[in-house]
């Protein structure tokens, strides 16, 4: 990692969770945060964001949410928008994680008009983006790595706005990995993407996490690697101990 990009663990609990496990889980993060030298963000299911981000507030934890909509308001039935986020205390939002690119088909034109409202809100948007095992088998990684960066992140983005999550779909819930050479490549291609976008000095301060089966086991050598600014935890952001012992693997 840069000197000058601070890390940033993050946790996506997905749907998982009720009051008193969220509110248990979050606790015990932000017990032990003084203990770590990164940033650490999690993000409950919608439910639980208002009470987590009340119990962490006055604590280092940051807390955002799993997706917002595209539209600051109105007419849509379910959704949450960027605004209600940060109304509720959230800082952060994911944006086009693969569940919702898969499960709901969202294109990269969506996830870059989500990243937007996240901007709008005042929200950091992480933008996510990642190859299938097919796309990985057929040789397909960089191109569709390249198309979704450049059709995700929105002009504007900025390090204070925007952190990009690599998230290989094949490595996520399946305790499978890229190496971490495997992983740096395309984390750095990433970075070589941004310094055409957006100019050197921003591409080089944007936070870059790697995402998919991240362990304490596993976390180190990722995480050691030049642009990899991080990571975005799913399974074992769901107990404190795995959590923070893979933000602790933060050298
Ligand atoms: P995982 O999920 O750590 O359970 O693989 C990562 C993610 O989907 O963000």
């Amino acid at each position: 990692m840069a000197a000058d990009r601070r890390m940033l663990i993050a946790g996506n609990w997905k749907m998982n969770g009720l009051r008193a496990d969220g509110l248990a889980l979050a606790g015990a993060i932000a017990e032990r945060a003084g203990q770590v030298d990164c940033d650490l963000l999690i993000c409950p299911p919608a439910t639980l964001i208002a009470p987590v981000a009340e119990a962490m507030s006055g604590s280092p934890v940051s807390v955002g949410g799993q997706d917002c909509h595209f539209e600051d308001s109105g007419a849509h039935t379910g959704d949450v928008s960027a605004a209600m986020l940060r109304d509720a205390g959230c800082s952060y939002v994911i944006v086009g994680h693969s569940e919702r690119r898969i499960d709901r088909r969202e294109t990269d034109d969506e996830v870059c008009a989500k990243a937007k409202a996240a901007h709008r809100a005042g929200l950091i948007a992480i933008v996510c983006v990642g190859e299938t095992e097919t796309q990985r088998d057929g040789g397909l990684t960089v191109e569709t790595i390249s198309t979704q960066v450049e059709r995700s992140v929105p002009p504007g983005a900025t390090s204070e706005n925007t952190v990009i999550a690599y998230e290989p779909v094949w490595a996520i819930g399946t305790g499978r990995t890229p190496t971490p050479d495997e992983a740096q490549d395309v984390h750095e291609h990433i970075r070589t993407l941004l310094r055409t976008s957006f100019g050197r000095q921003t591409a080089d301060a944007i936070r870059l996490l790697y995402g998919g089966s991240m362990k304490p086991g596993n976390a180190g050598p990722l995480l050691a690697r030049p642009d990899i600014d991080g990571g975005l935890i799913g399974g074992a952001s769901l107990k404190a101990e795995d959590f923070m012992a893979i933000a602790a693997a933060v050298g």
